[in-house]
Order: structure tokens, then sequence, then C-alpha cells
């Protein structure tokens, strides 16, 4: 069976703490230098959307291991999709290039559609206001890392949760956690969307809506700050009135209980100011370097369990 990554609800608990032990594992790897584990492993990063970190962990991840990769950051613009080319005729002519497909698209559905049709692994960097379910798995880890555990944690999810797709992904990765409690902290204008509180609900998941923000971060042993998606509003105007609403600084972190951690899957768009960044709590820039070890356990499970 091809190991696809397409949807955070594809991942179970003990899937989950498989994965951790060898992110460990790959951490290990790169203090000690490289691998030759993915030797003669070929990935194709093909993205349709913007991408400085997914693209380049995915890509440092390979080449930690030894595999080799070719890309293009513009497949809109560079690839054949220019001239009409079907998604799932790109992906089957690349699938024959190469070993494993990492797929970053505007549309949500995308890395599905691609998995349909590949002879080769998918992961899904990003389906358009869907999911990142990648994000999603370096974030937990970077809670474990941070916090030493998951189970029994107040999260708060500020910003963009109608189109932030990590906030989607990471709802659903921790609905395998047990006593966690969620706090939605966004304006009305960008709600969590019912799928996501529905499934929360079925899994039994302790959710709440709190629009303050000084309230959650007195409460949250994690604030995910998240950026407004600006590409994904139907207007400016709609756009303008949630901008800026949410902002950490240090005055908020002040708020935060000591043992507390500030995450973003970046990149940021002035929702957490500068000078918050020296502070131990902003645990954001820890994350995004986790997203290397995250990657290439991902990587080795697609190439190696076929
Ligand atoms: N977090 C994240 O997906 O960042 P990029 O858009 O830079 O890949």
């Amino acid at each position: 069976m091809i190991y696809h990554v397409i949807s955070a609800m594809q991942f179970d608990r003990s899937k989950l703490d498989d994965l951790f032990e060898e992110v460990r594992d790959m951490e290990g790897i790169v203090r000690k230098g490289r691998s030759t584990l993915l030797s003669g492993e070929i990935m194709a990063c093909l993205f349709f959307e913007p991408s400085t970190r997914t693209r380049f962990s995915f890509e440092s991840a390979m080449h930690r291991l030894g595999g080799r990769v070719i890309s293009t950051d513009n497949a809109s613009q560079f690839s054949s999709a220019i001239k009409g080319e079907t998604l799932e005729d790109t992906i089957r002519v690349v699938a024959s290039y190469v070993d494993v497909i990492v797929i970053r698209h505007n549309e949500i559905g995308s890395a599905s559609r691609a998995a349909a049709v590949a002879n080769v692994p998918i992961l899904n960097a990003g389906d358009g206001a869907g999911e990142h379910p990648t994000q999603a798995l370096l974030d937990i880890y970077t809670i474990y890392r941070e916090l030493g555990n998951v189970e029994g944690i107040t999260i708060a999810m500020i910003g963009d949760l109608a189109y932030g797709r990590t906030v989607h992904s990471l709802s659903y990765l921790l609905a395998n956690y047990r006593d966690v409690r969620i706090l939605f902290t966004g304006p009305p204008e960008t709600p969590i969307p019912a799928s996501i509180t529905d499934y929360l609900t079925e899994k039994g998941v302790r959710f709440e809506y709190e629009p303050d923000l000084a309230s959650a971060a007195k409460r949250a042993d994690i604030l995910y700050q998240t950026r407004v998606q600006k590409e994904r509003f139907p207007s400016p105007e709609q756009y303008e009135k949630v901008r800026g609403l949410y902002l950490i600084d240090q005055e908020i972190v002040d708020l935060m209980q000591p043992h507390a951690r500030i995450l973003h899957p970046l990149p940021r768009a002035g929702e957490i100011a500068i000078a918050v960044d020296e502070d131990p709590k902003a645990a954001y820039f820890r994350q995004a370097e986790n997203g290397v070890y995250v990657r290439m356990a991902l990587l080795e499970r697609c190439l190696r369990t076929n």
C-alpha cells in the first residue's frame, strides 16, 4: 500500500507515537551528520503556491537523508498547468520521474486528487484552505518538545480560523490526545468551520469560543497564533476588516503562565511583535526547525514502507 499523507485525520495515537519516536532518531542523525538512508530516491516538490518553510524543510530533509530533489516553486506559472494541463496529468507524468511527490496547491482536495492517480506517495504540503497535515505533525511534535506532553493541555488557536489550514489539521490531530481543551480565539468574520467543530464534538474534544486574547493568554499552555490569510479572502475590504485584530506583544506575553509557549506556523504578517522573539516563550523558530526532523521521518516512512 502506498503511504500518502493527505489529511491529519489519517493519524491515530499509535501512528503519532511511532512517528515521533522516529523523529527523535532523525534529530540524532542531523546532530551526527548525514545519512544515506534514502540514497537513490528522488523527491519532487510541486508547489503551485509560495512557500519558504515547507518546501525548504522537505528539501533539506531529503538531502540530509542522502536523497535527491527536483523542484518547482511556482508550478502555476512554470509548469504545463499554464498551458491547461490538468493536475491529474501532471501528477501521472511527474510520478513516473520520481519516488515521492510533495504538493502544495490552491484548491481544497487537490492532494487527494493527486493521490488518486499517483503510483508514488503524495505528501500534502497544503491544499488551499483545506489542510496542512505535515505542519500539524511538526506542531504537535513541538508541543511535546516544549511542554513534555500534549495530554491535558489548553491551546488557544488565534486569528484566521476559517482559512488557516494549519488550524484545521492541528485540530484533527489534537483529537488523539486526552483532556485537551481548545479555545478558538478569532473574529466572527473568520470562524472555525463547522466540519472541524463537528469532528471535535464527535471525538469528545472540549472546545469553546474565547474571542478575548488576554483571557486566552492567561488560560492557555499554548498560544497558536496564525496569519490572516489575505490571499483567500473574497475581497480586500473583507480582509481589511479582520487584519491586525489579534496581536501578541509583550503585554500579552506577560499575562501568560511561566511554562506556556507561543507557536506560529509562520510566515507572520505583524501578528507577533518582533520584540517578543527573544522571550523563551517564543517557540516558533524552534518549531520551524522541527519541520526538518518531522519531514525526514515522514519521507523515511513513505519511501521505506512500500
Ligand atoms: N508554515 C508554512 O507552511 O510555511 P510556508 O508557507 O513558508 O511553507
